[in-house]
């Protein structure tokens, strides 16, 4: 098996998204544009070179990859130069794979095909055939045979109408490149070092140039500005979005979803408009989230409803709970099998056992919830002293009433039921009916105010 080595250049500084991070590491989903090639790049290669410049520091730190060899280009002479920087710990008899690291889209299969082709020919192209080919490199060929790439600034009129472009993505037996490389000089309208330079080389060389022509214009797209950041983002997510509906998720809206991580689902489920999956999200069968939710880092069962506008962060939702409408679950909190968080509910940090109803605005935190419990409507554990956080404890079977505050730390017994309006200090026993309430009293013989 042939070495492959994957080179990434990511040394653009990327003026035109007017951001103060590199463009290299603008988000595209979930990672930077550079973590998506270097994904692929990781894939096929046995070792990965990313060429860096601009924002070099920001741009290791934020990628934080220990088996990238980072070599950096001082000042960009051009692509070819570029390319040079590397080859100095790259072996001979092995394959240079060029990237780019603001080109995200790249396919694993477009990019076996290059390599494949390079293992026969030695140097193999990718380009695209596009309807505007302005500012691209143009593909000459002579009898089909590609000759030579010819920069925009370069071309003549003729060769200007050329449609078929390079896409920068090129496999090279390395030796072969190693030796074209030391060729290169900038007598040109650039003045740069052109890696495109190399195949009329490889031509004059006797060598008969490979090309793979992508039918997918996306997968070559580089992203220069915001623009065509959003519109990758849109690529990006209708691809993931088929995949999932041909894998038996129903997406209401495929223009409407967005994931950006990953999601896992059993049969039946169904996602209604403008969800957003974040991180590792897995749902059972038949689970359905409705309109508006944002969901992360969340395990939910099989049968449970989602209601619209909920926010469930780090937290596990059991078989049969039904979650919303405008519930917001904070991590680390377990909600049990046919449990109800309901309406502007928000629970932190909490266990809500089987069967146990906390319906209308509540605030439940640092509380372990036995099963088939009531919350009332307005209950608020009252975990936070101003300086330290306290546990509740809720027993199975427990009654709330309504407008209670549990003062934390506090135990409420099995079975127990709190009558409404309580405030509640000390553990409460159970099976017995505990209140805090100033008594009801009506004043005999009292006359509302007149007005004078
Ligand atoms: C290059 C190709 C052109 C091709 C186009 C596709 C050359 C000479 N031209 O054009 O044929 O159609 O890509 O987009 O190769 N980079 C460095 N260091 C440098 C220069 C560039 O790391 O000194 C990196 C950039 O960050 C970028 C990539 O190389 O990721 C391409 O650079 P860019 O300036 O966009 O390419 P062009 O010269 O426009
Ligand atoms: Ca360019």
């Amino acid at each position: 098996m042939t070495q492959i080595h994957g080179i990434i250049l990511a040394a653009g500084k990327g003026t035109r998204m007017n951001s103060s991070k590199p463009k290299v590491l603008q988000i595209l989903s979930d990672k930077t544009l550079l973590g998506h090639v270097l994904t692929q790049a990781q894939k096929l290669c046995s070792k990965v070179h990313v060429v860096y410049g601009f924002g070099g520091d920001q741009v290791r730190q934020t990628i934080n990859d220990d088996s990238i060899n980072w070599v950096e280009q001082v000042q960009q002479l051009g692509t070819g130069h570029a390319v040079q920087q590397a080859m100095p710990s790259i072996n001979d008899d092995s394959i240079s794979l060029v990237l780019y690291g603001d080109v995200p889209l790249i396919e694993q299969s477009t990019l076996n095909d290059l390599i494949t082709q390079a293992q026969h020919s030695g140097v193999a192209l990718l380009s695209v055939v596009l309807d505007n080919p302005t500012g691209y490199g143009r593909i000459i060929r002579q009898n089909n045979q590609v000759q030579a790439i010819v920069e925009q600034k370069d071309a003549s009129d003729t060769q200007l109408e050329i449609c078929e472009v390079n896409t920068g993505i090129m496999a090279v037996d390395s030796g072969l490149l190693k030796t074209y490389l030391n060729g290169l000089d900038s007598n040109n309208a650039q003045g740069e070092l052109y890696l495109t330079d190399i195949i009329a080389m490889a031509v004059d060389d006797g060598k008969t140039i490979a090309s793979v022509i992508t039918d997918n214009e996306f997968e070559v797209a580089g992203v220069n500005d915001k623009v065509q950041l959003a519109e990758l983002e849109r690529t990006f997510q209708q691809n993931q979005a088929t995949q999932f509906m041909q894998q038996g998720l129903m997406l209401k809206d495929p223009a409407r979803f967005d994931c950006r991580g990953s999601l896992s689902f059993g049969q039946d489920c169904e996602i209604d408009v403008n969800v957003v999956i974040e991180g590792e999200v897995t749902l059972g069968d038949n689970t359905t989230i409705a309109p508006n939710c944002v969901i992360k880092n969340t395990v939910i069962g099989s049968n449970v409803s989602i209601l619209p506008n909920s926010v469930i962060e780090d937290a596990v939702i059991g078989n049969g709970a039904s979650i919303g409408p405008f519930a917001r679950i904070r991590p680390e909190s377990n909600i049990g099998e046919n449990a109800k968080v309901g309406n502007f509910v928000e629970v932190k940090k909490s266990t809500i056992g089987k069967g146990s109803k906390v319906s209308h605005l509540s605030y439940v935190g640092d509380t372990t919830m036995g099963d088939d419990v009531n919350i009332g409507a307005g209950v608020i554990t009252c975990n936070y002293d101003g300086a330290n956080k306290h546990q509740t404890t809720i027993e199975d079977g427990v009654f709330v009433g309504s407008d209670t505050q549990l003062i934390a730390p506090v135990t409420i017994g099995k079975n127990a039921t709190i009558g409404a309006g309580s405030t509640i200090t000390k553990d409460v026993p159970d099976a017995q009916l505990s209140l805090s309430r100033s008594r009801q009293t009506t004043l005999k013989n009292w006359q509302r105010p007149v007005k004078q």
